[in-house]
């Protein structure tokens, strides 16, 4: 059985709070206790308090980790990635800097259908050793749960086989991951003078294999009107929610109200993006329910101009979301601390509203939000050791990842190589 206590931690973030997604002021109440301590077992947390109340009920069986002063907090749920791929796309962020912008560059064959030619090409077993290699960067950064979409295959064959692989990586207990269906990601070159025909492949033919493997919880659509436009949206979206799976939508992240007018119709989980969002977009998420999942490292890198409007969003009752968007070619950073300082200085979010849209209303996003999230008594024992005095570091001094210890159901799946000392028992 296993039994912890985790003391001596300037300040332990629980997130505790109503058992639903946070919206408006809520946002702020990220439940802070000065000198807190942790108590787990067996995978759980069993309490969680002031480290005097917690340290009353130890036995000798107990395992103590010293935070050294660290702030605690959960491990952060990364709500949208695309983090198995194979190849890097290094040469496309060199053609960028020197002014060639993300869509020339799709237009040219490159892009998501240049990640797409390596995949395919890929085995089983280099997507997983690299994903794998790729879970110590989330983990540095203090994630313990991802999200992952396919879509750099664009095949039946392919398209399974990376399903597979975030199956085999959410498997090895180390970082947890969340499977979503991205078949309609892009038009593979194969198709590109029939991109209806690629849709009915997706929701006729891999959709029912998906399903039928669950394989995945969610189904994805990139909705451009370059792309796939909102008829074909709604068709793939359709089909997923006849096969059981929830819904995401890539929506708006170049033209205006497509992909969130989409979302909000099928009332889908979540819209992500939603850089080009108008009022009328967010009124119509907000009337739905869908939360907004947005990738402020995705603008970042792409040299963008225009952040999503989380203030307004906020203010509207949406329960925001904030992402990494990890992927080769928009958005190449793991790092949930990076996102947390880009909320708060392109988007205006506080500290504690980002770290809020990072934790537990990502968890609801996923549908876990009553298993993880937030550290209270009953939930999974998800969190991370930061090396920083004040939990408005992590956003504040930006460009560090700053996870020194991290644990899932309790058990230490990271530490950071320059300091085992964290983990080193007290008594
Ligand atoms: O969320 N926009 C579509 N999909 C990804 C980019 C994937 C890629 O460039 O490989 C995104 O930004
Ligand atoms: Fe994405």
């Amino acid at each position: 059985m296993n039994d912890l206590a985790v003391v001596n931690c300037r300040e332990v973030v629980t997130l505790a709070g109503p058992a639903r997604a946070r919206v408006g002021g809520e946002m702020r109440e990220i439940g802070a206790i000065a000198d807190g301590a942790i108590r787990v077992r067996d995978g759980r947390i069993a309490s969680i308090g002031r480290r005097a109340e917690i340290v009353r009920g130890l036995s000798l069986d107990t395992e103590v980790i010293d935070a050294q002063g660290g702030v605690v907090l959960p491990g952060f749920v990364d709500a949208h990635t695309h983090a198995v791929f194979a190849g890097t796309r290094a040469d496309e962020f060199e053609r960028r800097a020197l002014g060639a912008t993300y869509e020339e560059i799709a237009a040219d064959g490159g892009g998501i259908r240049a990640t797409v030619r390596c995949t395919r090409e890929a085995s089983e077993k280099d997507l997983l050793d690299a994903a794998r290699r790729r879970a110590a960067w989330f983990l540095a950064g203090g994630t313990t749960t991802i999200e992952v979409k396919s879509g750099y295959g664009l095949d039946a064959g392919s398209e399974l086989k990376i399903l597979r692989v975030i199956r085999a990586l959410n498997g090895e207990r180390r970082l947890r991951a969340v499977a979503t269906f991205l078949g309609a990601h892009e038009v593979p070159d194969e198709y590109r003078e029939d991109p209806d025909g690629y849709v009915e492949e997706v929701a006729d033919e891999m959709l029912p294999q998906v399903a039928e493997e669950q394989l995945a919880e969610y189904c994805d659509v990139f909705c451009e009107p370059k792309v796939f436009g909102a008829e074909q949206a709604r068709k793939v979206l359709l089909a997923a929610r006849s096969c059981g799976l929830g819904l995401r939508v890539h929506a708006d992240q170049f033209s205006a109200d497509t992909g969130s007018l989409v979302a909000a119709e099928l009332r889908a989980a979540t819209a992500d993006h939603l850089e080009r969002t108008t009022a009328a977009g967010i009124a119509a998420l907000a009337r739905a329910g869908v939360q907004p999942v947005l990738l402020p490292a995705s603008v970042y890198a792409l040299r963008g101009a225009r952040y999503a409007d989380a203030r307004a969003m906020i203010e509207a009752g949406l329960a925001v979301v904030v992402a990494t968007d990890f992927n080769p070619g928009s958005s190449p950073t793991a790092s949930m601390p990076m996102v947390l300082s880009l909320a708060c200085t392109q988007m205006g979010m506080t500290p504690a509203e980002a770290i809020t849209a990072a934790t537990i209303n990502a968890a609801y996003s996923l549908g876990r939000g009553r298993e993880m999230g937030s550290l209270e008594a009953g939930k999974a024992a998800d969190f991370a050791i930061h090396d920083c005095a004040d939990y408005r570091d992590l956003a504040y001094f930006f460009g560090r990842d700053t996870a020194r210890a991290v644990y899932r159901a309790g058990e230490c799946v990271y530490l950071r190589d320059t300091d085992r000392s964290a983990n080193r028992p007290l008594y």
